[in-house]
């Protein structure tokens, strides 16, 4: 008996020791996200409707419909949640969220986002049940996805419903092509790995300046098909650096270099992040815009901090040198362990795991507010840590 408590007591710091980095419990972080996310699925029982963000002085989600493009997020927090904990009452609950998303992969392109919305909820649920309804569901979803890829200008529409811009791809859109190399290669056609190949090359020499910050969109002639200027629409100015999309075209080049073993993608990924990295404030979470004159006195954005840390920990995965790798783990690291602190963390005050991001500044949107992605992104980079923890 006495052998098998000090057994258990050797294990038990043994796991500790994995999965803790300095001034950082990764266990602890990803059960306050479990405990949280269980206890708001308790309030949320109508499983059409999708937690987005919660309004400065109220404590529970506000949700949008299943066509909102961040409907995939509360599903994604409880697949991560379940993969977490092992809890079938949270495992139910992601189900029940992730079924409804079955409408966008079957009906025609509404908008650039359905990887978002379905391989955050199903992407998930096939990698952590196996069902195959889920597989053949995703494959639908990148079939609908490339019918808005336009081959005379070798990137996928973005907004199709928007009439402001001529043909446009924005950063963000980067992220959907996981949707399309997963697709391409559980099953689906082929044809949607070389669009998403061909998606992230255009990117690279439109969204992307050459000082390695980036546009949020790049507009093309829908004559010549050429492209003809980058504008910064979520962001301060055109030539202003967002954020948020900085993150996006972080992660979504270390996604594109994973999935293609591309170096000219993870050096993109690389000096992305070197740009975001040297820009930072002291506590390491950006401005919502790195070029809004009005900072300190703006708000920040932690949805920037949690997508770019997990971009980040994908680059220290992808390389071999050592010193390469210790520099962005240790960045994304930085990233993770400021948004752990009392400042970020939502702790009693609402639902959410983290206050302070912000959604559409230019437009008064969702400012200094909780926001779902910044929290999927968040536990996904803790799961990712713990895992690497693990590894070594
Ligand atoms: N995809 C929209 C955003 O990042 O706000």
């Amino acid at each position: 008996m006495k052998t098998n408590l000090f057994i258990a007591v050797i294990l038990l710091l043994l796991s500790g020791c994995s999965a803790k980095e300095e001034g950082l419990d990764i266990t602890q972080n990803i059960d306050y996200c479990v405990d949280k996310a269980k206890s708001a699925a308790q309030t949320l029982d109508a499983p059409d409707k999708y937690p987005r963000n919660i309004p400065d002085g109220e404590t529970n989600w506000k949700t949008k419909g299943v066509r909102d493009w961040t409907s995939g997020f509360w599903p994604g927090i409880l697949w991560y949640a379940y993969e977490a904990s092992g809890d079938e009452e949270i495992k139910k609950q992601a189900e029940k969220f992730t079924q409804p998303i079955e409408l966008i992969a079957h009906s025609s392109a509404q908008n650039h986002d359905i990887g978002f919305m379905v391989y955050c909820s199903f992407g998930n649920g096939y990698r952590l049940t196996g069902n195959e309804a889920y597989k053949q569901i995703i494959i639908d979803a990148a079939d609908t996805l490339a019918t808005l890829f336009n081959p005379k200008v070798g990137t996928i529409l973005s907004w199709p419903r928007n009439k402001q811009y001529q043909h446009n791809t924005i950063m963000d859109n980067m992220m959907n092509l996981e949707l399309l190399f997963w697709a391409s290669k559980n099953g689906g056609e082929k044809e949607l790995y070389d669009i998403a190949e061909k998606h992230a090359e255009t990117c690279m020499t439109t969204l992307i300046r050459p000082d390695f910050s980036s546009y949020h969109v790049a507009i093309f002639d829908t004559l010549t098909w050429q492209f003809v200027k980058g504008v910064t629409h979520q962001g301060y100015a055109d030539d202003s650096q967002w954020a948020r999309g900085q993150a996006w075209g972080i992660y979504g080049y270390a996604m594109c270099a994973r999935e293609t073993g591309r170096t000219d993608f993870l050096e993109t990924s690389q000096k992305l992040a070197d740009v975001f990295n040297s820009r930072l404030p002291e506590d390491v979470i950006p401005f919502w815009d790195f070029d809004d004159p009005a900072i300190p006195n703006t708000s920040k954005d932690a949805s920037a901090a949690a997508v770019a840390a997990c971009g980040m920990l994908q680059i220290a995965e992808l390389t071999n040198d050592e010193a390469t790798k210790e520099k962005y783990k240790n960045a994304a690291l930085a990233l993770i362990e400021n948004l752990s602190s009392e400042k970020y963390l939502s702790g009693d005050a609402n639902q959410a795991f983290l206050l302070h991001s912000t959604g559409h500044h230019p437009k008064g949107s969702e400012i200094d507010v909780p926001i779902i992605y910044a929290d999927y992104y968040y536990l996904e980079a803790l799961l990712k840590l713990k895992k690497m923890e693990e590894l070594n």
